[in-house]
Order: C-alpha cells, then sequence, then structure tokens
C-alpha cells in the first residue's frame, strides 16, 4: 500500500511538519498522544491570529483583557461543576486495553449523530447491538462498561501537605473567580466585558486529527456580564450580516437543512432566540472571513438540548469543514448567572452588581428580632444558627408565620419556636437598588482548530511553467512571513544590497525572511509552500537601476518596482490599501 497522502488534511500535516508550521512534541521520547509544538511557522501564524482576535474581540468592542494561572484550586472546579460533571464517555478494550470515546465509536460506526447526549446504559446496549469493536484490535466490545472519565489534570499545589489543585480545563473560570475585583475595574457598571487568550487542559480520551483533538490548547475567550433585563446588543451593526445556519430543528427533521439568512431575520423570526448571541454569530461571521475562513465552508450550528456543556442554555457552534467533516471552531453559549452564582455560593466574596433602581423603590421586608433569652437556653451553641434559619425563612417565606409557632429544621430534627419570640415584623423600606447576579453571554474560540481551518482553506495545488506546485493562500496580514528578499545568485555585491533591503523591511514593521540558498525557482517554491504572499528578488540590474522584481505568491506574476518604493508599497499591500494588479 503507498504511504502517499491522500486528503488535503494528510498532506497538510505533512507539510505542517516538514515546513515548520506544527509537529507532535517530545518526538525524540516517542512522543505523546494530544500535545503539539507549533514551528516557527506556526507560532507566527498562531500569534498573528491571535492577534488579530484580541484586535476585534478586547479592543475592537472596549473590553478588558486580563491573563491568569492556568492551575486553580479544587475549591474552584466544585463550584464551577467541572469536578462533578466535565466527563466523557470512556471504553477500555479488554483485549488490548486501548482507551477510546464509547460516544464517537457510535457515532463513526452507528446512525445516532449525537451520541454524547444519550445516558451510559443506552450506550452500552448500542454498542452491544451494532456488535462494536475496538478500533486499534479489532476485538469485540459488547457487554463491557463504559464509564464516566473526568477530563480534568488534576495536581499538586506545594509540597508536604500539598493543596489538589486542577489545570484549567477552559480560561473562562479564571475570569469567573475573579469577578469581585473586575467588577470593580469596570466601575460596577453593566454590561462590561473581559477577555482571555492562553492554554486550556484536557486529558481527551483520544485526542485524534493532529492539533483539532488535543490535550493541552488554546483558547479565546470573551466573557460579556450583563443585566437580562436591560442590556441589550446593537443589532444594526450585524443586522445585514449573511450567515448559514443549522438551528436544531433542522437537525432532528427528516429532510433537515441548512438555513441561508441574515442574523436580523434570524433574531427576528426566533432562529437565534437570544439577541446577544445573534450580534456575536454577525461580528464572528465577518471577522473569520476577515482571517481567511472560506466562508462556502463555515456555519453556524446550534446545539441540541442534551448536547450542551453542563452550564448552558443555549448554545450556538461556529464550524468549518475539513475534507467532508464538520468541525467545531468555536462555542457561543448563554450561561445565565450558573457561574457567578456557584462561585457566589461556593466562596465569601459577592459575585453581584448594584443595580440603582431609576427611582427608589418602597418594598415590604419581612424581618426577625429574636427573643435570645429564650432561644440561648433552648438551643445553646446553635442559637445563632436558629437565627440564621429564622432570617432567612422570614424572607422565603413569611405565611410560616402566621401560626403560634414556627419550624426549623437543625441537623436533621425538626423544632418548633413559638412565633411571639420571634419577633417578625413586616415593614415598608425605601431602596435604591438591588444587588443582582448579572449573566454571561460568552464566544469561546479554539485557537488551535482555527490554525488549522486557515491552513485548510488556503492549501492549494496547481502548475506553474509545467511543474506542480503547492502553495497557501494565507491572507497577508495573517501569513507568518510577509515578504522573502533574495539575492538572484551567490555575489556579494547581491548579497549586500538583498540585506540591506531585508533590514529596511523589517526596520518597517514587516515579517522577513531572507534567503540565498538554492536556485531561485527553489526559493519562490519554498515561499510558496509556507503561505508567503509576496518576494523580492535583487539581480544584476538593480544594482545600476536602483530597482527589483517583486512576485505575487497566488498568480507568481512579476513587476519590477523602485527599491526607495518598496517599503510603503509592500506596507500598502499588506494592509489591502493597495492591489497588487493595480502597481505600474
Ligand atoms: N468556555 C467554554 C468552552 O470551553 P468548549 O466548546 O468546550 O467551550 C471552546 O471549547 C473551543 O475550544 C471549542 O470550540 C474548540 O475550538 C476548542 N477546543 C475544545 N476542546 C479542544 C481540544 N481538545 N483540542 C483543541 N481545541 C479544543
Amino acid at each position: 500500500m503507498s504511504d502517499e497522502p491522500t486528503n488535503t488534511s494528510e498532506k497538510l500535516v505533512e507539510l505542517a511538519k516538514r515546513r515548520g508550521y506544527f509537529f507532535q512534541s517530545a518526538g525524540a521520547y516517542g512522543g505523546v498522544g494530544g500535545f503539539y509544538t507549533f514551528g516557527p511557522q506556526g507560532a507566527a501564524l498562531k500569534g498573528n491570529l491571535e492577534d488579530a482576535w484580541r484586535e476585534r474581540y478586547a479592543v475592537g468592542e472596549g473590553h478588558m483583557e486580563i491573563d491568569a494561572p492556568t492551575i486553580m484550586p479544587e475549591p474552584v472546579f466544585e463550584a464551577s461543576g467541572h469536578l462533578e460533571g466535565f466527563d466523557d464517555m470512556l471504553i477500555e478494550c479488554p483485549d488490548c486495553g486501548q482507551s477510546h470515546r464509547a460516544d464517537h465509536l457510535v457515532e463513526d460506526n452507528t446512525e445516532y449523530e449525537d451520541a454524547e447526549s444519550l445516558p451510559i446504559p443506552e450506550v452500552e446496549e448500542i454498542v452491544a447491538e451494532y456488535e462494536l469493536v475496538c478500533p486499534s484490535c479489532g476485538a469485540g466490545l459488547a457487554g463491557v462498561a463504559v464509564e464516566n472519565f473526568n477530563l480534568m489534570f488534576a495536581t499538586n499545589i506545594g509540597p508536604g501537605d500539598s493543596q489538589p489543585g486542577y489545570m484549567r480545563p477552559e480560561t473562562a473560570q479564571g475570569i469567573f473567580v475573579e469577578f469581585p475585583r473586575l467588577k470593580e475595574y469596570a466601575r460596577n457598571q453593566l454590561p462590561f466585558g473581559v477577555t482571555q487568550i492562553g492554554r486550556a487542559y484536557r486529558n481527551e480520551i483520544s485526542p485524534r486529527r493532529s492539533i483539532i483533538r488535543t490535550r493541552e490548547f488554546t483558547q479565546a475567550e470573551l466573557e460579556l456580564f450583563l443585566d437580562p433585563e436591560e442590556d441589550e446588543p446593537d443589532l444594526s451593526a450585524v443586522a445585514d450580516v449573511a450567515v448559514t445556519l443549522y438551528p436544531a430543528s433542522e437537525q432532528q427533521a427528516d429532510d433537515g437543512t441548512t438555513v441561508e439568512t441574515t442574523i436580523g431575520e434570524a433574531v427576528d423570526d426566533g432562529t437565534i432566540a437570544d439577541p446577544w448571541i445573534g450580534y456575536f454569530l454577525g461580528i464572528s461571521q465577518e471577522w473569520y472571513e476577515s482571517v481567511g475562513v472560506d466562508m462556502d465552508r463555515f456555519r453556524f450550528r446550534q446545539h441540541l438540548s442534551g448536547e450542551r456543556a453542563h452550564y448552558a442554555s443555549d448554545c450556538w457552534d461556529a464550524e468549518s469543514e475539513i475534507d467532508g467533516n464538520w468541525i467545531e471552531i468555536a462555542g457561543f453559549a448563554h450561561r445565565g448567572n450558573y457561574d457567578l452564582s456557584k462561585h457566589q455560593a461556593h466562596s465569601d466574596e459577592r459575585f453581584t452588581i448594584f443595580k440603582q433602581y431609576d427611582e427608589p423603590k418602597t418594598v415590604e421586608r419581612a424581618t426577625v428580632d429574636p427573643d435570645m433569652s429564650y432561644l440561648g437556653p433552648e438551643f445553646g451553641g446553635d442559637a445563632g444558627t436558629v437565627v440564621e434559619k429564622l432570617e432567612e425563612l422570614a424572607e422565603r417565606d413569611r405565611a410560616a408565620f402566621d401560626g403560634d409557632t414556627v419550624e426549623i429544621d437543625l441537623e436533621g430534627e425538626t423544632h418548633e419556636i413559638p412565633v411571639e419570640r420571634c419577633g417578625f415584623s413586616v415593614d415598608e423600606e425605601t431602596i435604591a437598588g438591588e444587588h443582582i447576579v448579572p449573566n454571561v453571554v460568552e464566544p469561546s474560540f479554539g485557537v488551535d482548530r482555527l490554525v488549522y481551518t486557515v491552513l485548510h482553506h488556503a492549501y492549494r495545488e496547481d502548475e506553474v511553467d509545467g511543474e506542480e506546485r503547492t502553495y497557501l493562500e494565507l491572507d497577508p496580514e495573517v501569513a507568518p512571513t510577509f515578504v522573502g528578499v533574495f539575492p538572484l545568485q551567490s555575489d556579494d555585491d547581491l548579497e549586500r544590497e538583498a540585506q540591506a533591503i531585508a533590514a529596511e523591511l523589517r526596520a518597517e514593521g514587516l515579517s522577513v525572511t531572507y534567503d540565498d540558498s538554492g536556485n531561485i525557482g527553489r526559493r519562490y517554491r519554498r515561499q510558496d509552500e509556507v503561505g508567503t504572499p509576496f518576494c523580492v528578488t535583487v539581480d544584476y540590474e538593480s544594482l545600476d537601476d536602483e530597482a527589483v522584481t517583486v512576485r505575487e505568491r497566488d498568480s507568481t506574476a512579476q513587476k519590477r518596482l523602485p527599491i526607495d518604493e518598496l517599503p510603503e508599497t509592500l506596507a500598502a499591500l499588506r494592509a489591502g490599501d493597495l492591489a497588487f494588479d493595480d502597481l505600474e
């Protein structure tokens, strides 16, 4: 059998390793699944995409950016629900010991499309009914138990009686836990947004498809804190943005299909229930296009109800098409007040914002002022807890004080307290506002999957001068290298001039590579393969006429330009203020 790559993904992974985009880490020690290193080209492309994201979602929206630790103590994840519920379904082959995701096995080998949302017993039944086998060794898996496997990497913080900690599975928790301080920076005004670009860690059962599913990856997340009763997005900014949507209803229908619409229409007719989600889908459609995602291979898909994360009330994914498969590259979730309420309940801090009313309001407030000379002897050291319980009961259910006694529960035992000893009263009070727990809308982007998508969608093959050529049609603003500078031949004068030009272009802020090895055709091919949009060649004529040849990557067309105009012209080409075709 031939080892030749058969599809674009295989060709891309080979090119990525050969040219320094990305490769499996720690190869010298046999490598380990799910960890990748971005080489010089990949790190530059990833950095450019992160800068473009920051420019749009933090600077462009007027939000703050923070940089939180990647390890956090256990109570954070007890509160967030990750310790309890951040699981995938694990099935282990009894013959070869390989672990697999049971839901992926089912989805890959049966007609079930959303196995993640099924209960474990049902997944076990499907594995048995379809006689599914281990993808590694072919052994039958019928009757093998499926278990929940928590995806967080555990660690210990400090020596000795160390504290348990976890590598964060999403950057978001680093923002939520700091809410009490962040709201001060936002002057206690809603709405405000906080962004973070950083690493997240998930001990994936079966990492696969190179950087698409890894165990350490980069997320770019925005947490928008808002008052659901007051704050609305400026939908006029995105109302006309055309999008391809795949709503849950269409996914469930027999002949369901994607819907071509605009953000304005989709919010109006309820396809997108939440206007904030609509707003972020709109700006993201435009942003993805600006960094080079092919919009004919892009859609937004709504989560089915069983598929949503434990914190989400509605969620849409941005998906890109890769060799016929759709992969999730971002999620847009309405997290309600889930996270802030949980952290408020589990910590000693206030995760609320004081919402001032336009006019002060008069409200009735039920309070207690218990008779401690009765509670003290009656309850001893528990008297304080009894007072708290009475206060809480008065606030929650004032009718409980209608009779002669009220009941409270203390360590599983019910106690009756005479109402006359509770000092219960209902008084009118004028209040200026209230403490509310804000809602959160979250666009969450996977940077590694974006790198993969941008490369895959930019991959081209054609023929130049009778020779096959591979090139990456990367957007000039994100390409790792913007211009290659070459002396035509190995010659001191040409090399000196080319080095001087390279230095001048770098001073202009352009990313430049200097290359004097091999014949000029090979040097062009090398730059085409890493997606460098332009190459500049210094030849013998340049020494006389002070001009160089500029070659465009996609068309391979060449033009002669004066050296002194080069920095300005190339900067304009990069910014999109000038087209190569328009050059004299
Ligand atoms: N804070 C929300 C959150 O983490 P998510 O859908 O689990 O939501 C967001 O993750 C994005 O992170 C995904 O859309 C995907 O692009 C990326 N991502 C998730 N798991 C990944 C993995 N194992 N490898 C690479 N990227 C991943």
